[in-house]
């Protein structure tokens, strides 16, 4: 229903919060659920009753906003929060009320006036609750009780290189639409049309059928559809239009009525698809110039959220020359999808599908489904978006490849029109060591082989390079979706001093070298634009639980390597035909 740009009641701003490791507003001393937890936001009645917490006089946080940035104390903190929102609300009989919520990192249980209203797993995501029946005239209180604990079955599971910060990450709003409302609608080229307008829009209600108006005004376009009796209208028509590119990223307001109810919204028209090696947008080969980028705030560090924060991270990718960027390793927030669209960046979307996962566990496969399945409603209209992630260098097991598998299909049934790729690891051939192969059997199921390299750091030193020749059992288009090598901003030596900004930048001297042998190498996502945290680098006066690949600081200061990359893209901006 595109919350995006819809009118809403926002409820960000501070919450009260009370920390709670032992989850001890949930379960009883006898680790039962208990029916009266903190989700009551109970009050003594009397001076004699024993209640044993109070969110009035508690502590406080802002939302949307990690909490380990937020407070000191809390920057390792693994575990619950509880947070409380109180709000004023009056009901409109002729409107249906939901409660959405941006993301909540990693299990959100959530309450309206101490009544339980859902859960939701996945901390990347975005999800909500109708509170049409639920919420009352007056004050009203929200809590969420927050756990962020990793889990082996998780998704991401237990190891992985980024900060687990917690909370609710992104915005919380209360939406109202009317009793028979624009719940849902994609309106895109059909797969390898240029003019062909293939899409939907579902209208929910009790007014249905209903007649639904499509408006496209800067092109003169103006049909009406009918939907059928589940309110479902099939959006078919052949349009004339600028093409989406990132030279030219041009978008179309797109009003969609029925009923009483209107969304608009700025849609842009592109195809995408491969041939042989290439990666065709709209029908011509182009070379992805990308940079990989984490969803971590410049400058304060935290989980990054604002429209500011994207322009910053989209903007040194421009920077940088970049036409393209992979969003790692989760689904980042919407503004990062829209600005990046807005600037004429195509994007690499992924799940966080990441190192270990449990497979064995039939759950994580839903969990997946789930957490792709959200992410493409949310960006299913953005043209910026070309690419689906699977996963990110998951060992190879044949429960790995059969769940992903079935991932790769399940998504192919939802969405045609987008490619398909995965972070894969290479080998090195036994019997000829400098060469190095892609071959993991997952690539069959792809449209794109994307894969992680990290030779001349964590494989020798970057001489090594100039001997690596590069193969694969596939004829599809390569990105090299990794490469990159950790330097301390400042800390200057000899190109073999490691963490110096020479070793930095000799290792993409040699690497570049190496990635232009390649033929079938149709994109680049240098691992990293930006400095980040992670508690798996704890190297003193060097890392300090901050992961030292970008090419910039955390504090914005390029290190020589960015320059480096930006004259590799300004040469292939120039001669890739
Ligand atoms: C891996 C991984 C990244 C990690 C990087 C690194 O390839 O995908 O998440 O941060 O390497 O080691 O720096």
């Amino acid at each position: 229903m595109n919350e995006y740009d819809r009118p809403s009641i926002s409820l960000d701003g501070q919450w009260q919060i009370i920390i709670d490791p032992l989850e001890n507003g949930y379960y009883d001393y006898r680790y039962q659920p208990k029916a009266d937890g903190f989700f009551m936001n109970l009050k003594p009645k009397n001076k004699s009753e024993l209640i044993e917490y109070d969110f009035d006089k508690a502590d406080k946080l802002i939302v949307p906003g990690d909490w380990n940035s937020q407070k000191p104390e809390l920057l390792w903190y693994e575990g619950t929060i509880w947070y409380k929102k109180d709000f004023n609300y009056q009901r409109k009989n002729e409107k249906r009320t939901f409660l959405h919520f941006g993301a909540v990192n990693y299990e959100a249980k959530v309450y309206l006036n101490g009544e339980k209203l859902g859960d939701h797993i996945g901390g990347f995501t975005p999800f909500c609750f109708e509170i049409t029946d639920k919420v009352k005239d007056g004050n009203n209180f929200v809590v969420v009780k927050v756990d962020n604990k990793r889990r082996a079955d998780g998704i991401p599971t237990l190891n992985c290189d980024w900060w687990n910060y917690g909370g609710i990450t992104r915005p919380v709003k209360i939406m109202e639409v009317s009793q028979t409302f624009i719940q849902d609608y994609c309106i895109q080229l059909k797969k390898g049309e240029e003019r062909q307008i293939s899409g939907y829009v579902k209208v929910a209600g009790n007014d249905i059928p209903q007649e639904v108006i499509v408006n496209i005004p800067e092109l003169k376009f103006h049909q009406a559809f009918k939907t059928d009796q589940y309110g479902w209208a099939k959006i078919e028509f052949s349009q004339k239009m600028e093409l989406w590119s990132p030279e030219n990223p041009k978008l179309y307001d797109v009003q969609i009525k029925a009923g009483s109810d209107e969304v608009s919204d700025k849609i842009g028209f592109r195809t995408i698809e491969t041939k042989g090696q290439d990666i065709l947008l709209n029908g011509k080969s182009i070379f992805l110039r990308g940079i990989c980028i984490h969803e971590e705030a410049p400058y304060r560090s935290g989980r990054a959220y604002t429209v500011e924060d994207a322009r910053t991270l989209l903007g040194w990718a421009k920077e940088l020359g970049c036409n393209y960027v992979r969003l790692a390793h989760y689904p980042h927030n919407e503004n990062m999808i829209r600005e990046a669209e807005r600037m004429g960046l195509l994007v690499w979307a992924e799940v966080p599908l990441y190192w270990t996962i449990q497979w064995e566990n039939g759950d994580v496969l839903a969990n997946a489904k789930n957490q792709f399945y959200a992410m493409f409603q949310r960006d299913k209209n953005r043209a910026a978006v070309i690419l689906w992630s699977l996963a990110n260098e998951t060992p190879l097991s044949d429960a790995r490849l059969s769940s992903l598998t079935k991932f790769a299909k399940y998504i192919r049934t939802i969405d045609n029109t987008r490619l398909l790729t995965a972070a894969l690891e290479s080998h090195r051939e036994v019997q000829n060591p400098n060469s190095i192969m892609i071959n993991d059997p997952l690539g069959k199921y792809l449209d794109v082989l994307g894969c992680n390299e990290y030779y001349g750091w964590y494989v020798e030193n970057p001489e090594i390079c100039k001997n690596l020749e590069w193969k694969t059992t596939y004829d599809k288009p390569l990105i090299m979706s990794e490469f990159g090598a950790g330097a301390l901003y400042g800390l200057h030596g000899d190109k073999l001093e490691r963490w110096t900004e020479e070793f930095q930048k000799y290792f993409f001297e040699e690497n570049l070298k190496m990635l232009k042998k390649i033929p079938f190498l149709r994109g680049t996502t240098p691992w990293i634009l930006m400095d980040f945290r992670s508690a798996r680098r704890p190297l003193g006066n060097i890392q300090d639980y901050y992961n030292r690949k970008g090419l910039i600081s955390n504090q914005g200061q390029k290190k020589k390597a960015f320059y480096t990359m930006k004259n590799y893209y300004e040469e292939i901006k120039n001669n890739f035909k």
